[in-house]
């Protein structure tokens, strides 16, 4: 069954915030309390990828599951699969080679790790802290043997990457936390990065209405907006209608260089 999005609402607004508030009391306090951190959080790290590295940090000291969106360990485990059985289902090989931008703890990466032969497997993240997590799942699941690599960023230029080399990247629940900057730049240059023939997923919070973020924590975009975007770089975008049947609130978007 798919999850069910609300595509309209604004959740920057007040309007919004009070009815939510009215219909949901229990979750005011942890609410505010995030606010107040998130708060603290941005005063110290005006820059973006500064503030999302904190609030990683943070995130991640209390439950490195929780820190990328999964609040039980069997959610963990079924969003993980969730995205190694769509790309599976897409083409991904054990010879592929794949780059996953915001690897996070690997709760899909230990999937990929597992089907890609050795090395083939590159995950990036801008938080060293969940990358220390993803150490911790790399040893759980015993797949040292398959020497991914686990590198940080600062940015998404991907210039240490090499040119046509990746036959599928990844991004699964990173442009829902990315300001527009950051995912124009990885438009800019994943062209670059992608092998003939290789594509770029991505999802992304959407939304039918106007375009907001809430608490520079997430970020809703209109598909057009996205799909413009990519399309000044050269690249071709299209919406994937079959992620829509999933169990999952974000949409996705597929790009390829021509
Ligand atoms: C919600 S988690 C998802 C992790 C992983 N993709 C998954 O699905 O399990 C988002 C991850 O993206 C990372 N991230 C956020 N912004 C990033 C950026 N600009 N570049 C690279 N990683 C980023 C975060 O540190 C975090 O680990």
């Amino acid at each position: 069954m798919a999850t069910k999005k609300n595509l309209v609402a604004n959740r920057a607004a007040l309007t919004h915030k009070v009815r939510y508030a009215i219909g949901h009391p229990h979750r005011i306090a942890p609410y505010v309390k995030r606010a107040a951190r998130d708060r603290w959080l941005a005063f110290k790290h005006p820059d973006h990828v500064g503030y999302y590295r904190a609030v990683m940090a943070s995130d991640t000291r209390r439950n490195p599951e929780a820190a990328v969106g999964s609040q039980t360990h069997d959610r963990w485990l079924a969003l993980g699969k969730m995205q190694f059985d769509y790309l599976r289902e897409h083409g991904l090989t054990p010879q592929s080679r794949m780059l996953d931008i915001g690897c996070g703890n690997l709760r899909a990466g230990w999937h990929f790790i597992d089907h890609l032969e050795p090395g083939h497997y590159y995950g990036i993240d801008i938080s060293p802290d969940i990358l220390i997590a993803a150490k911790q799942t790399l040893t759980t699941q015993g797949l040292q043997e398959k020497v991914p690599h686990l590198t940080i960023t600062q940015d998404l230029t991907l210039d240490f990457l090499p040119d046509a080399y990746f036959d599928v990247v990844h991004a699964h629940s990173v442009f829902s936390h990315s300001p527009i900057e950051i995912i124009d730049e990885c438009l800019a240059h994943v062209g670059r990065v992608l092998a003939p023939g290789g594509f770029f997923d991505f999802t992304f919070d959407r939304t039918t209405g106007t375009e907001h973020q809430v608490l520079r924590e997430d970020f809703y975009y209109r598909t057009e907006t996205l799909i413009a975007l990519a399309a000044t770089y050269g690249l071709k975008a299209r919406f994937m209608d079959d992620w829509e049947t999933r169990r999952h609130g974000q949409s996705k978007i597929r790009v390829t260089a021509s």
